[in-house]
């Protein structure tokens, strides 16, 4: 009997930043520092959280290296394997997959977008942990849904249909960015053709799943930012600092952080002998 799959996880942390430019000119965006900890690390701790072992970051050309450097070591000692790999090109967030194809293997996959900061941790984290198949996603009430891709669902936790940027929204619930699929999400990202805007939709890896009436969502709790825009990103350092998000990352990430700290001061020690 073939291995049950297991969860892959990613982080898309490319794209242009050019909302958040001078910040953005020499540092990426998912490692600008939101209150204690870099962007990045609120992703990873739903994922670490959701007990997923392999993690693939995506990150562009300029900062390629980086997140690696940084977390790789971080995490190694507590049998958490960090890779990243290259966008060379902002192509849309589907392209995850195909990027990730070698990666994810005959596995399922969970895709965080890096700038995407949520207070509620535990409903997707345990959504991963108890995923099946199909695919799952996670909604949010927002008062300007005409600004995210939109979804209608049902009292089971269907998702209906999901519209991107409706000018006459049919619900409030916005489509937040981190998505659960099985592997078929594969084969489905390999026939998709790139939008009006030419960029791989993931909204169109979605309506794969629709489709086939195999996508199901959860409604998360309290806050969801994508902390992409000046206001947004300041949104985003408050938020960790008010309702502790830091204090909460799981207790891996804070282990993992205090022992590279340690790291960290012996060597400016020694940089001082
Ligand atoms: P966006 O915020 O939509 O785009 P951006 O980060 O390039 O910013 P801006 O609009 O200010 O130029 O992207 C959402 C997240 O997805 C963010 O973490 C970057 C990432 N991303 C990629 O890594 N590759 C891509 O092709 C796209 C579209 C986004």
């Amino acid at each position: 009997m073939a291995n049950k799959p297991k969860m892959k996880g990613l982080i898309l942390a490319g794209g242009s930043a050019t909302r958040l430019y001078p910040c953005t000119a020499q540092i990426s965006k998912q490692m600008l520092p939101v209150y204690k900890a870099p962007m990045i690390f609120y992703p990873l701790n739903i994922l670490i959280k959701a007990e997923i072992k392999d993690i693939l970051i995506i990150v562009s050309p300029a900062h390629s290296g980086r997140f690696v450097n940084l977390l790789e070591p971080m995490f190694r000692d507590f049998g958490i394997r960090i890779l990243s790999t290259v966008q060379e090109v902002p192509n849309g967030i589907a392209e995850a997959f195909i990027l990730g194809e070698g990666f994810i293997g005959n596995d399922n996959a969970t895709l965080i977008l890096g700038d995407n900061i949520f207070e509620d941790v535990e409903t997707i984290a345990k959504a991963i942990k108890n995923f099946k198949s199909g695919g799952h996603v996670f909604v949010k009430e927002v008062t300007d849904p005409e600004r995210f891709g939109v979804a209608t669902v049902d009292k089971k936790g269907n998702v209906i249909n999901i519209v991107e940027k409706p000018k006459k929204p049919k619900s409030n619930l916005a489509v937040a960015g981190a998505y659960v699929y099985d592997n078929k999400v594969l084969e489905f990202a390999r026939k998709l053709k790139p939008s009006i805007r030419g960029e791989l939709e993931i909204t169109d890896i979605n309506r794969a799943y629709l489709r086939r009436k195999k996508l199901k969502m959860n409604i998360v709790n309290g806050e969801w930012l994508d902390a992409g825009t000046p206001d947004a990103y300041l949104d985003a350092c408050n938020l960790a600092r008010e309702k502790r998000l830091y204090d909460n990352f799981d207790p891996i990430i804070k282990k993992a952080i205090e022992k590279s700290r340690e790291r960290f001061k012996e060597q400016a020690k020694k940089m001082l002998r």
